[in-house]
């Protein structure tokens, strides 16, 4: 109990950890000689490819996403155990970025050591110095959330997505398709992460507690986004279902006129996550739209003073930041919504049936 610091379980206190674990993963980005080398190795490769397990996959799909804006060239992410569909077209001239917070997932090794078997250079992400995919890798590059207690992933998962977005950033820059000034400008947004996910934190907490209480009878739910959203939307529906088990299922808000939305009629939840950025914020009005028209609960996790606000049954707004930023401010309030549903429902969240925190087999 002393080890939760009065929180009544783990997770949330790796929730209200987030800021203090993204300064240190700061710290140790700017002074790592490594991101740099990294980074280098990325600008250089023909293809990248980048992969991982749960949550981490959800880190990876991330990084292809902002890789993909910034640097214009293409970055494919895979789910680990999958990797038998991918490694055969990689080479010498390709970069496998493994992404685990543990360093000792199989599916994630056995992936590494296959894209290692063909030739390809691997670099790492852990938040386990001498881990085996760390040890396994050519250049490791670390987060330093410190020790994660919690079976669902959380201070990991924003550690990992800000150490990533920061090498799409350096990769970006060595390739050269930044403006002038751009790089700089970026880089200083990944500074505040901490103070705008304290702020995410603080002010959203209440709000989604009342959420809780109205959604914790629904046996399923969709979280659906565009863009760089699309992970973050993952990560709210394996939350929910990892440790509340709720039925939830994420899917690009485009494509859920394809089916999904056969499933919605009056007070099924949907929740939009809403990237701070216009095109993707015009698209996804009408997909808001469709959803309403059906009777769903419709929860939009929006930047503060976006107009989505009016078009929404219930706002909640995080900082204002940058759309590169999309992950670490809009993933608290998902993460605190699976915590307080969790909760209301008896479960403890630190010990979900049938999971384990690390997964050592295939
Ligand atoms: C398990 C955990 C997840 C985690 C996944 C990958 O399934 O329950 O929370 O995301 O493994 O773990 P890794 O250590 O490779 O990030």
């Amino acid at each position: 109990d002393a080890e939760k610091e009065g929180y009544p379980h783990f997770m949330l206190k790796e929730i209200h950890e987030q800021p203090r674990a993204l300064r240190s993963t700061l710290h140790g980005l700017m002074s790592d000689a490594m991101m740099g080398e990294a980074a280098e190795m990325l600008a250089d490769a023909d293809t990248v490819f980048v992969t991982g397990a749960g949550t981490s996959y959800h880190a990876s799909e991330y990084f292809a996403l902002i890789s993909m804006r910034l640097a214009e060239r293409p970055v494919i992410a895979f789910i680990a155990s999958e990797y038998g569909s991918y490694v055969n077209a990689a080479g010498p001239r390709d970069v496998l970025v493994a992404v685990s917070q543990s360093g000792e997932t199989m599916d994630t090794l056995k992936a590494l050591r296959a894209f290692k078997k063909r030739g390809s250079r691997v670099i790492s992400l852990t938040n386990a110095v001498d881990s085996a995919i760390a040890r396994e890798s050519d250049v490791a590059v670390y987060t330093r959330a410190g020790p994660e207690i919690g079976v669902a992933a959380t201070k990991t998962f924003l550690t990992q997505t800000l150490a990533l977005t920061w090498l799409a950033v350096e990769t970006a820059t060595r390739i050269g398709s930044l403006r002038g000034g751009e790089e700089m400008e970026l880089l200083k947004e990944l500074e505040s992460t901490p103070k705008h996910v304290e702020e995410s934190i603080s002010t959203t907490s209440e709000l989604v507690k009342k959420l809780a209480e109205r959604i914790a009878g629904s046996k399923s739910m969709y979280y659906l986004s565009r863009g760089v959203g699309l992970p973050v939307a993952r990560e709210g529906a394996l939350k929910i279902k990892e440790i509340a088990y709720v039925h939830a299922e994420a899917y690009p808000a485009g494509e859920s006129k394809h089916g999904p939305i056969a499933l919605v009629e009056p007070s099924f939840p949907v929740v939009f996550t809403i990237p701070n950025d216009a095109e993707l914020q015009r698209m996804l009005l009408g997909n808001i739209e469709e959803m309403r028209a059906r009777g769903g609960v419709i929860v939009g996790v929006l930047p503060r003073g976006s107009e989505l606000r009016e078009r929404v049954d219930l706002a909640i707004e995080v900082p204002r930041a940058h759309w590169i930023a999309t992950a670490l401010t809009h993933t608290p309030p998902l993460q605190l919504l699976a915590y307080h549903v969790a909760s209301l429902k008896g479960l403890d969240p630190d010990k979900p049936r049938n999971l384990a925190k690390t997964v050592t087999v295939e």
